[in-house]
């Protein structure tokens, strides 16, 4: 059980008034607690499997502050292994992503296979002796490790649940992507990195319920012509939560009477496949009348699935998937990994459009994320002034509104987006870890 610290009694109290105090965005003790208590037993998204189809693949992944090579053995096997080497601590492996039958310590030379196994030690009889016993110091895999429709979690504490139960309902909206295809997702490539001064859940805010800003932080887009003037299209759809678990999820269609390409726009035969791949006529239903498609997995894994204009004025316009985490690196100061992935099965001229409309839209280089980024760092400095950490902010977007009865999906849902309802939620099993 944590110690309640005032600011964690103040959060306990703020989470139900709608007024959550500014420093939690910039606060070196939260920090510290949130590496423990969220991090230390959350099930963090690692990678995809498609970054690593061949045996010995593999890609560097954090869960916290500890590196993990996320790695292919030759057995076909998935292992996340701490990289870490067993005899005094160095990291064994040297790049982010690659092909490796073994992982050699730049150190002392000791050398495993990638399955984990210590395989090699310089002198080993000489400098050890023959008590020595090589079965005993393979580099420590993740304590748990599952995977979701090629979506790969890690997990440090051995207790948790299950990674199903973990996601719960959110599993029905992760399908709508997941499942809009049987042959399933494929990376385009590797993940765009790069690192922005603010904190790992102003950022989430954005993914899991702020279409709010978009009027405003976005305006030159508007202004452009390539996002909608009405503010409508940013209100309309549906804001979705999950009770007890922190997920959140936008259902964001076009208002009735609004021109709108059904299916995010997608060619007429993955529409197709669609029809006959998801689990559910429901799923179908959502999926056809639906222009963006946001989905938060408590902690820190966002994914957007937008086609910018209902109209697609915009020449060429196709729609992009993004998953993306929010890694924290310290107090105010985040790590961004971006993915662009597509059905494996999208015809090529469609897999190149998709990129492209990443690049141009989200990721380092998309006009959407630089408007983002400058705000969400503005707003940590101010979150770790001297008068701004004593201030509390207002989360009170929607606090009247009624769930809506006809939706037909799970977990509860307000029929329209100007809400901090999923917010809500988010900081509810947020402090709820915090203080378990
Ligand atoms: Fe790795 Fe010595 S620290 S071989
Ligand atoms: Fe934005």
């Amino acid at each position: 059980m944590a110690v309640k610290t005032p600011m964690l009694e103040e959060l306990v109290k703020g989470v139900e008034e709608g007024l959550l105090p500014a420093r939690i965005f910039n606060d070196p003790e939260l920090f510290a607690l949130e590496q423990e208590k969220i991090f230390g037993r959350s099930w963090v998204y690692l990678a995809h499997e498609s970054e690593i189809p061949k045996p010995g693949d593999y890609v560097l992944r954090y869960v916290g502050n500890n590196p993990y090579i996320v790695v292919r053995g030759e057995d076909g096997e998935v292992r996340a292994l701490l990289d870490m080497c067993r005899h005094r601590g160095m990291r064994v492996c040297r790049a982010e992503m690659g092909n490796a039958s073994h992982f050699r310590c730049p150190f002392h030379g000791w050398t495993y296979r990638n399955d984990g196994a210590l395989v090699g030690v310089p002198a080993e009889r000489e400098a050890f002796g023959p008590s020595f016993n090589k079965a005993e110091w393979g580099l420590y895999p993740i304590p748990r490790l599952e995977v979701f429709d090629g979506m790969i979690f890690g997990n440090l504490d051995p207790q948790a649940p299950s990674l199903e139960e973990w996601l719960g309902d959110i599993r029905w909206y992760l399908e709508l992507i997941t499942k809009r295809s049987s042959a399933g997702l494929e990376v385009l490539g590797p993940p765009q990195r790069w690192v922005v001064n603010t904190d790992w859940k102003l950022a989430l805010e954005t993914f899991i319920s702020d279409s709010y800003h978009t009027l405003m932080t976005h305006r030159s887009l508007i202004e452009l012509g390539i996002a909608p003037r009405d503010a409508k299209y940013a209100m309309y759809g549906e804001q979705v939560h999950i009770p007890g678990k922190g997920h959140g999820s936008m259902v964001i269609g076009a208002p009735p009477g609004a021109k709108l390409p059904p299916f995010w726009r997608y060619p007429e035969e993955m529409l197709e496949r669609a029809k006959a791949s998801y689990p559910s006529r429901e799923q179908f239903e959502v999926a056809r009348e639906t222009r963006i498609l946001l989905i938060t997995v408590f902690p820190n894994l966002s994914i957007h699935n937008p086609i910018r204009k209902p109209d697609h004025k915009y020449q060429g316009a196709v729609p992009m998937l993004t998953f993306r985490v929010w890694h924290p690196l310290g107090p105010g100061k985040i790590e961004i990994f971006s993915w662009a992935l597509v059905e494996k099965d999208a015809p090529e001229w469609f897999k190149e459009k998709t990129r492209l409309s990443y690049l141009r839209f989200f990721g380092s280089s998309g006009t959407f994320e630089q408007d983002d980024t400058e705000i969400w760092s503005l707003v940590t400095q101010n979150a770790g002034s001297s008068q701004g950490r004593g201030l509390r902010l207002c989360y009170r977007m929607g606090m009247d509104l009624t769930p809506d009865p006809n939706w037909p999906g799970p977990g509860v849902a307000y029929g329209i987006n100007f809400t901090d309802a999923n917010l809500r939620n988010f900081y509810r099993r947020y402090v709820e870890m915090l203080l378990s």
